[in-house]
């Protein structure tokens, strides 16, 4: 018998949609800023897809260690076509809030099922989560202070 309620994998499942699209949203927005030589942001957006991309396989181990059925869904297009930095930024921190949202349910759900066993990996994602905005609020807030695209490119080089 599985360790994971139907109810439960069902939404993992759906969680690891949302974190491979995420990392999907990142990549689109690394080659916008690759098309433009701004290298660092690419190469800073490209590692939050790499992350999204390990944060998906940790619902996918979740659900295979506990006997689930891992089920991979289609991906939604993400966009490609921003505007400014600001624009990608602030849909970046937008975007972090929702998964943040996702988390929270997935939560409540593991806590009216009282599936405690999925407790340390959700408060893992909770953490992280804080960061995650965290980061890209930070991003933003760096950004205004910045006259030059390049300058706020170099920048981030240095932070690294
Ligand atoms: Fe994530
Ligand atoms: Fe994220």
């Amino acid at each position: 018998m599985a360790n994971i309620s139907e109810k439960l994998n069902e939404e993992y499942n759906i969680q690891v949609k949302e974190e491979l699209e995420s990392g999907y949203i990142y990549l689109a927005m690394s080659a916008w800023f690759a098309e433009r030589t701004l290298n660092n942001l690419a190469a800073w957006f490209h590692k939050q897809a790499e992350e999204e991309f390990v944060h998906a396989m940790k619902f996918v181990n979740y659900i295979l260690d506990t006997g689930g059925k891992v089920e991979y869904a289609e991906l939604k297009k993400p966009k490609g076509d921003f505007n400014n930095i600001l624009e990608i930024l602030e849909a970046a921190y937008e975007h972090e809030k929702y998964i943040t949202s996702r988390i929270h349910h997935l939560y409540e759900v593991a806590n009216e099922l009282k599936e405690y066993s999925a407790f340390p990996m959700l408060h893992w994602f909770l953490d992280e989560q804080i960061e995650e905005e965290e980061q890209t609020a930070a991003l933003i807030d760096l950004y205004k202070g910045y006259v030059n695209d390049f300058n706020f490119d170099h920048h981030i080089k240095r932070e690294e």
